[in-house]
């Protein structure tokens, strides 16, 4: 008869050692010790074969071993429930504080263009964006840029693949033909937005760019409103003291053509290696429009002039924020790239 005392007591002590550590596991416990088919029934049933007087003792161990199975299944199910719940909240916590999303900034570039495009914005020029893609028409024969001319050559432009007549836009002066053969005089347009040519990239130039093209057709515009108009740029761009010099150049869709140089604003013009110690930087080409461009886009050249302006990007962002290699415009590294704020 001791035996089979020892051997509820023993599956007393196994309930107390059990230890699942899943829902697997706690579910072969729940099957072992309570299910339908515990462990613990068919002892119950010996209890007939208990001498009468060991009966209440062994009955009383049965509830024990029962209760006790009972008990520990119960703690261990809402422990695990509990843990499932840490877990999950681990994953989320909707009442934790979110964590700061990083800010952004602007590119050095874009910056740069959208100060250009504010300051001409102020005195009535609005923005045209157009296609990369043009086709030769737009990008050199109406600029009057003559089938020989150099500016042509394979080795300067990118052509699409199998194709002589469609490329890559060499400059935003393309977008000069595609305003003045769509729209009427007066004209006041900025056309920001990025060119390629078939360079070798180095620190100082690469295959593509960016540029902001500046046209104005109106009746009587002459060379003195483009020299203002550039002037105020050059002193909302580079401070109220900034100066401007006009040097003859040629360029084949205005005549006459110049480039125009800032006065250093990094040295003020006192000489540095910016400048090349000249004390002026080199900004844009500009000219009057060529009365043959206003009649290849339609326009009267007899009733109407205008001016035309051009100027790269890359250089002037990279004076204003003292870059010194092109290459770092085009990479995109963030580490370099978030070091640029701006309001616009
Ligand atoms: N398109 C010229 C260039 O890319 C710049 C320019 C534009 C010059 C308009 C005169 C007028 O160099």
């Amino acid at each position: 008869m001791a035996e089979i005392f020892e051997t509820v007591e023993k599956i007393l002590v196994d309930i107390a050692a059990a230890q699942p550590t899943n829902a697997e596991e706690l579910e072969q416990f729940r099957i072992k010790y309570i299910g339908t088919k515990n462990i613990i029934k068919p002892l119950s049933k010996e209890i007939r074969n208990i001498p009468n007087e060991q009966r209440k003792d062994f009955g009383q161990l049965l509830n024990k071993v029962k209760k006790s199975a009972e008990d520990k299944f119960q703690s261990l199910q809402s422990g695990m429930e509990a843990g499932a719940e840490d877990a999950a909240g681990d994953e989320i916590d909707l009442s934790a504080p979110p964590s700061s999303m990083p800010l952004g900034s602007r590119h050095p570039i874009s910056i740069t263009m959208n100060r250009i495009i504010d300051i001409f914005s102020r005195i009535g020029f609005v923005v045209e964006e157009e296609r990369e893609i043009e086709d030769d028409w737009h990008n050199f024969t109406a600029m009057n840029t003559p089938e020989d001319h150099p500016a042509r050559d394979m080795q300067d432009t990118y052509y699409l693949k199998d194709s002589t007549s469609m490329l890559l836009r060499t400059h935003t002066s393309s977008v000069q033909a595609r305003v003045m053969t769509s729209q009427k005089p007066p004209i006041r347009i900025i056309a920001p937005g990025r060119v390629y040519r078939n360079e070798t990239i180095s620190a100082r130039s690469h295959c593509q760019f960016h540029q902001v093209e500046g046209l104005y057709i109106d009746k009587n515009v002459s060379f003195a409103d483009l020299k203002q108009t550039l002037f105020y740029f050059a002193q909302e761009m580079y401070g109220v003291d900034s100066k401007i010099r006009l040097r003859p150049s040629y360029f084949p869709f205005t005549e006459p053509s110049a480039e125009m140089d800032v006065s250093c604003f990094i040295c003020d013009a006192k000489g540095c290696n910016v400048c090349k110690y000249t004390g002026w930087v080199e900004i844009l080409g500009c000219g009057m429009v060529d009365p043959q461009v206003l009649e290849n886009c339609g326009i009267d050249s007899k009733e109407y002039t205008g001016f035309a302006f051009g100027m790269g990007i890359e250089r002037q962002a990279m004076m204003l924020y003292d870059i010194n290699d092109i290459r770092l415009l085009f990479e995109n590294d963030v580490r370099f790239l978030k070091q640029f704020q701006s309001a616009i």
